[in-house]
């Protein structure tokens, strides 16, 4: 592909804050530089662009709908067809990583037996937790309000269970190994857009952590480079269930602005 730049600034539409649009001009070091774009692939990326308050409006249409999403512990076994879920997985898949490793595997579970195993193993892990006292006195606590205790009959409920799984590596089919980097930032971002996914299509999740979560590598025999990371049980609320009455964080209290002023 030949070098795309132009010398001269060019223009966009003004945005409503009165700023100047910002240009080519303004940078000496342009991205990909002739040199990489000589070395390595690069594709024209567009987005048209919206007014201000086309933005305002979308952002409050997004804002509102998240919003909207709960997690939820008591689904209806109805099926959920498996398009959903390769959708959604495909949606998360398209995360950022770090360099761009997409260090994740999703395992999708549909198979009862398998679900049934799963849900074993997470309440013997979850009894000892709730019943134990594995989990501190702090974190019992902070737990209250959700009411969870070591029942987890979701497990075998729910259509489906999708296990994300981190790549602590890569594991090439050679067998030779490379460094992934920034595993938990990349795989967070990807359990998120999972959850948004599966939440914008109209059905429901749980981000579901039956700590420690070993035992999903060998029920599900995965390779030794992976970690489990969190496991979503999916499929459509049942109807008449209840969540905890939860406020979430005002704007003020989560965002901090320096702008200069
Ligand atoms: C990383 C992570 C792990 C979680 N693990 C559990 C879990 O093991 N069991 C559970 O019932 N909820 C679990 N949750 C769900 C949280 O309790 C829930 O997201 C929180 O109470 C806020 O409720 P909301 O998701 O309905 O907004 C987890 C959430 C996250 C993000």
């Amino acid at each position: 592909m030949p070098y795309p730049f132009v010398e001269s600034g060019e223009t966009g539409p003004m945005s409503d804050t009165g700023q100047k649009p910002e240009g080519r001009a303004l940078y000496r070091h342009p991205y990909p530089s002739p040199d990489l774009a000589a070395r390595h692939p690069f594709v024209a990326y567009e987005r048209q662009r919206v007014d201000d308050q086309t933005m305002r409006d979308r952002a409050e249409s997004f804002r509102v709908s998240a919003d909207g999403r709960r997690s939820v512990r008591m689904f209806s076994s109805d099926p959920v067809p498996r398009d959903l879920i390769e959708a959604a997985v495909a949606a998360a898949s398209t995360a950022p990583s770090g360099a761009h490793k997409q260090p994740w595997t999703f395992v999708a579970v549909s198979d009862p037996a398998t679900k049934s195993r799963i849900r074993e193993a997470a309440e013997a892990e979850e009894r000892t937790n709730y019943l134990e006292n594995r989990m501190n006195a702090e974190w019992q606590e902070a737990l209250a309000p959700l009411g969870t205790d070591h029942h987890k009959e979701f497990l075998e409920v729910a259509p489906w269970l999708v296990v994300l799984f981190e790549q602590r590596y890569e594991l090439r089919p050679d067998g030779s190994t490379r460094k992934n980097y920034y595993v938990k930032e990349s795989v967070g971002i990807a359990a998120g857009l999972f959850v948004a996914a599966v939440h914008e299509m109209g059905l429901a999740t749980l981000p579901h952590t039956p700590s420690p979560m070993a035992f999903l590598r060998t029920v599900l025999d995965r390779p030794e480079n992976e970690r489990p990371f969190v496991m979503f049980p999916v499929g459509h609320p049942l109807r008449g269930l209840l969540v905890p009455d939860l406020a979430r964080k005002a704007l003020e209290e989560v965002l901090v602005v320096v702008d200069g002023t």
